[in-house]
């Protein structure tokens, strides 16, 4: 199963040609994953569609004359409980945009012809501007919409949630729907927990989001890059991590914040999901591989020697060979640190769950061993030009043997080493000796008195 149950009521009102009629099914099959189903009258609708043309004359006016009935079954809905949504769609949507919503007040928002893969977005944001929440809907699935959880305090590091929600609406992800839109915590609440924590012994955190590093978009106060600045004078917070970001909201101050805050671990999880321009596109990420690419080559500009991670999905509906291809082609050319690699799969009441071209289940086990081998061959390579250099690592534990100490690098690589556990919560130098994928293994550099 992949549609979400029928159970709300869409309501298409076709005009003109016969583009418009082409158009309406398609309307219909976008919406079908999100379980609406088609009524042939608008009174119980939870979705009204007019679907307008512009061709005739007094077309508009008829499409104004229509909207006042509908204003008037929308607010009989409304005075029972219920809730009706007013789209226009089509040529006077496109012509006449926001004039129809300031003349008409009861339509919810207007789309043109181009646009119509954006409906389960607009309708998700018409649905959050009347305080509608929408999560019921959604079956929560930890692997793909859960942050990490909070780590109880008393360890030497912890996660600190500055941000939740999401705006972008990749067309594979539930997130915008199930968390709701992008809100950021006020600095001074973050602060202030940050140096609640920073007293009780924690020297490293990680702030968490959805989208994280669009952190006080909007507001005056400079972003991650300004919460970062302030987080790194609060005494005894050395580390500073982040996760997850979008490359969208990856802002200049922000890469220069890499090269000049001694505290912002050089580590980012900068996830690009897919190589293909083609396939960026229908996964509505707003961004091409080149974009990617040119913004890897200016993080890496103010820190050269950050470790980046990522997210992939293959197999994406439509995803061809050479999709895959340009997938790998961007690997090669970012040289990853670690990464977390997908399957697509279908989540009911995304748009992509309805798209055609859906991939086959072993090509997508071929394609996914392809990446990884590809990502754990660079992960590796990353790891082992550690032997030999000297790096500071924030001790959180004892290690799983006698006398093994375990921490982390600035690079969020785990590295063991001999030493007594009183080294836990401090910052020590240690001569890496070994490297395999997940870890690696030294020696104190110097002996602390
Ligand atoms: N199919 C496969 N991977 C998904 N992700 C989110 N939704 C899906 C899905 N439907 C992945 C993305 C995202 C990560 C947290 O989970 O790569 O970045
Ligand atoms: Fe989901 Fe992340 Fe895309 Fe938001 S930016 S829709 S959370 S994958």
């Amino acid at each position: 199963m992949t549609d979400l149950p029928a159970q709300k009521l869409l309501y298409i009102k076709t005009y003109g040609c016969q583009m418009n009629v082409y158009d309406s099914e398609r309307m219909t099959d976008i919406l079908r994953p999100l379980g609406y189903g088609v009524t042939e009258t608008p009174e119980n609708a939870d979705l009204v569609v007019l679907n307008t043309c512009h061709i005739r004359e007094k077309a508009t006016e008829k499409v104004y004359s229509e909207l006042g009935v509908l204003r008037r079954l929308k607010e009989d809905k409304a005075s029972s409980g219920g809730q009706m949504t007013i789209a226009v769609a089509g040529c006077v949507a496109q012509a006449e945009g926001s004039e129809i919503m300031r003349r008409q007040s009861a339509v919810d928002f207007v789309l043109g012809p181009q646009s119509y893969h954006r409906l389960p977005e607009m309708i998700a944001r018409a649905h959050r501007a009347s305080g509608e929440v929408l999560a019921a809907d959604f079956a929560a699935d930890e692997k793909f919409d859960a942050l990490p959880l909070e780590r109880q305090p008393g360890g030497v590091t912890a996660f600190l949630t500055v941000q939740e929600g999401c705006d972008k609406f990749c067309t594979f992800c539930v997130v915008p729907y199930t968390r709701g839109a992008e809100y950021s915590r006020p600095v001074e609440a973050v602060l202030a927990e940050a140096r609640g924590l920073a007293a009780q012994g924690v020297r490293e955190i990680t702030l968490l989001g959805q989208n994280v590093n669009a952190y006080g978009a909007g507001r005056e106060e400079g972003g991650l890059a300004g919460l970062v600045e302030r987080l790194a004078q609060i005494s005894g917070l050395d580390r500073i991590r982040y996760t997850t970001s979008h490359p969208r909201d990856m802002d200049e101050a922000l890469i220069a914040a890499h090269g000049t805050q001694a505290a912002l671990m050089p580590y980012l999880h900068l996830p690009v999901q897919s190589g293909s321009d083609k396939i960026l596109k229908a996964m509505n990420r707003d961004h091409t591989a080149a974009d990617y690419l040119a913004l890897i080559e200016r993080i890496r500009a103010a820190r050269p020697d950050i470790a980046l991670s990522g997210d992939f999905i293959v197999g994406f509906p439509g995803e061809t060979e050479a999709d895959f291809e340009a997938t790998l082609d961007l690997v090669r050319a970012t040289r990853y640190a670690s990464a977390f690699t997908f399957k697509y799969s279908r989540r009911p009441g995304t748009p992509a769950s309805g798209m055609g071209a859906q991939i086959d289940e072993a090509v997508k086990d071929e394609r996914l061993a392809r990446l990884n081998a590809l990502l754990e061959d660079q992960q590796k390579a990353f790891n082992a030009a550690m032997v030999g250099r000297t790096v500071p690592v924030l001790i959180e534990r004892e290690g799983r043997h006698a006398g093994q100490i375990l921490g982390r690098s600035p690079y969020l690589q785990a590295v063991h080493a001999e030493g007594p556990k009183s080294l836990i919560g401090q910052i020590v130098p240690i001569r890496i000796e070994a490297a395999a994928r997940m870890s690696l293994s030294g020696v104190l550099a110097t002996v602390p008195a």
